[in-house]
């Protein structure tokens, strides 16, 4: 079998699996789907552009990544996509029944996959992480740090998002710890082992909140913030070693969680109001989705992406342009 008939069949394998689609999880909680990007209706949703993908080979078969928070949503889905391009996927989450249900979705597609429970916060937990994906693979190619909370896990209200004159430091030590500690502490990990095999590829997903600065998210857009400024300065020391840093910066990006957030009847009228401040929105009538970030980051993690690193890359429909 040719190579490329071997990548029909395997992309072919992830079609068959309907059960674990987004979309059939999405609609299973009674969410919106709408038809592509043609949709003549807003709504707060999950479009079939969900599950479109790459069609190129980016050379990562057989490339080791670790994908934090891949236990559901856009880490999942960041999952999916490398493993689909070949690579051996660790999925990590803090959920250990989340970790072992992705990397078993990966694998009954035919890709390799290990799910590894692990709270990216606990310094101890990444280095046992770590010692699991070196023991059975020998190496750490890939590292995206794509673990973290949006405030409303951080303490806020179910239906609104505290003020910072509301919120508590321990609202604030949630969002650090998780989106900035919790991709340094992994980061740490890896990055001698890249460091030795003078090869390796870090992205952290960022959030335009980080780029702009978002009312109502004041400490996660902190946290965000600080993250990109690591990307930085991580980049310029170890470029040396062929290791590429780089972020993928995301705009709201809806899942069944976070619509479960809105009351129904307000959906239509927020999703309207929010389209409006997205250029690629009001084109598409749709808001990001977890395959727009994952598209990004497999290509940022390729060696198609050799000569670019210290970026920050905005897959959020035009919300931030910088
Ligand atoms: N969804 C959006 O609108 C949006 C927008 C901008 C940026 N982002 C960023 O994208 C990333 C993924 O967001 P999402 O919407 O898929 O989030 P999500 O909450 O749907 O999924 C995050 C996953 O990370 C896991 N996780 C949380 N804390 C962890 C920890 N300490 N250790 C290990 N795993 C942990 C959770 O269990 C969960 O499975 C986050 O970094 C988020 O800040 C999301």
């Amino acid at each position: 079998m040719t190579s490329l008939a071997k990548s029909f069949k395997f992309r072919a394998a992830f079609e068959r699996f309907p059960q674990s689609s987004p979309l059939k999880r999405h609609q299973d909680k009674g969410g919106v789907i709408l038809k592509g990007c043609n949709v003549k209706r807003a709504g707060l949703a999950i479009s079939r552009t969900e599950e479109r993908r790459l069609n190129m080979d980016l050379g990562l078969k057989g490339k080791v990544a670790i994908v934090t928070g891949a236990g559901r949503h856009i880490g999942r889905q960041i999952a999916l996509t490398l493993a689909q391009e070949g690579a051996r996927v660790v999925v990590n989450d803090y959920y250990e029944e989340r970790a072992k249900e992705v990397a078993e979705e990966i694998e009954a597609a035919g890709g390799e996959a290990m799910g590894v429970r692990a709270d990216v916060t606990n310094a101890e937990e990444v280095n046992e992480l770590v010692k699991k994906v070196i023991d059975k693979y020998g190496r750490v190619d890939i590292l995206v740090n794509n673990a973290g909370i949006m405030p409303m896990e951080a303490g806020a209200q179910p239906t609104g998002l505290l003020t910072f004159a509301e919120m508590d430091r321990k609202a604030w030590d949630d969002s650090f710890d998780v989106c900035m500690y919790g991709a340094m502490n992994c980061t740490r990990e890896v990055i001698e082992g890249m460091i030795n095999q003078k090869y390796g590829k870090i992205l952290n997903i960022l959030s335009d909140a980080g780029r702009v600065g978002e009312p109502r998210m004041t400490a996660y857009s902190a946290a965000k913030a600080g993250i990109g400024g690591f990307t930085k300065a991580l980049a310029k020391e170890v470029g040396r070693y062929c290791i590429n840093v780089n972020c993928v910066s995301l705009g709201a990006t809806p899942s069944p969680s976070t619509e479960a957030l809105i009351p129904t009847e307000q959906r239509e009228e927020r999703m309207k109001a929010t389209l409006r401040v997205y250029p690629m929105g009001r084109g598409l009538e749709r808001l990001g989705e977890p395959s727009d970030a994952a598209n990004a980051v497999a290509f940022l993690v390729s060696d198609a992406a050799a000569w670019i690193t210290g970026q920050i890359l905005s897959v959020s429909g035009g919300y931030s342009m910088m």
